[in-house]
């Protein structure tokens, strides 16, 4: 059916799967995050965002990707309909994130694009997953598609103003503020490795210091 035709009916019944399916990764993603801190005293995920992509954005992808408006070619070409943040403080938590996803029966992972190992040129760091989880309606089940995007604080905070500077500066970015850009890249992967390292520190002198009380008791 073409989009540009349909009423708000066809397209909030359209858009509802979507909607399903981020209720249902946001409710996996906060089960995850009590069940680790539970377990291990930490909550990898520091917050979390989502958003389904807006019907414009949705026709404008369309027309840059060069194919006809109709729901079967959203569905076949546009992936990040329904988009998932996901921010924690270090790196190692987005991969704990990443595998906890991975190891869920019903997710299926499509595509996995890790910006943190291989940073775009312009120093854009983030694990992007496409995934899908399967939505139960009342006469069919879904698989339905959702991008994550799994960063730091760190890499967030760089993501964010960079955003801001293409947006208002389209694809004419003064070389000034490229480089700047880039520079201020490397200190956001600095100070990731510098947080790591604290932490790991500070996971020292807490086992240190539950073995310390361990001995007491046993000397009791
Ligand atoms: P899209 O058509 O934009 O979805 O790009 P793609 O299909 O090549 O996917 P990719 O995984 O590279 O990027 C998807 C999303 O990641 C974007 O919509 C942004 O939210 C984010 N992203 C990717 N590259 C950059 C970047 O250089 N800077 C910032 N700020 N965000 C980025
Ligand atoms: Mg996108």
């Amino acid at each position: 059916m073409d989009i540009q035709t349909s009423n708000i009916k066809e397209w909030s019944s359209f858009m509802m799967k979507y909607k399903f399916a981020l209720d249902e990764m946001n409710t996996k993603l906060k089960i995850l995050n009590e069940e680790f801190q539970i377990l291990h005293d930490h909550n990898p995920i520091e917050h979390i965002k989502s958003r389904l992509k807006k019907p414009k954005s949705i026709s404008a992808k369309l027309e840059r990707k060069n194919v006809k408006p109709t729901f079967e070619n959203i569905e076949e070409n546009v992936f990040d309909i329904a988009g998932i943040r996901v921010t924690c403080s270090f790196i190692s938590d987005i991969y704990k994130i990443y595998d906890l996803i991975k190891n869920q029966d019903d997710i299926q992972i499509i595509k996995v694009k890790d910006y943190i190992a291989n940073p775009k040129p312009n120093g854009y760091k983030s694990l992007h997953l496409i995934v899908t989880v399967p939505v139960f309606l009342t006469d069919r089940t879904e698989n339905v598609c959702i991008e994550i995007q799994i960063r730091t604080i760190a890499m967030d905070f760089w993501a964010s103003l960079e955003h801001k500077i293409y947006y208002k500066f389209q694809d004419e970015v003064p070389n000034k503020l490229t480089s700047e850009l880039k520079s201020a890249a490397e200190m956001v992967h600095f100070l990731d490795c510098k947080m790591k390292d604290i932490k790991e520190e500070m996971d020292l002198y807490k086992s240190e210091e539950s073995l310390h009380k361990k001995k007491q008791t046993l000397a009791f």
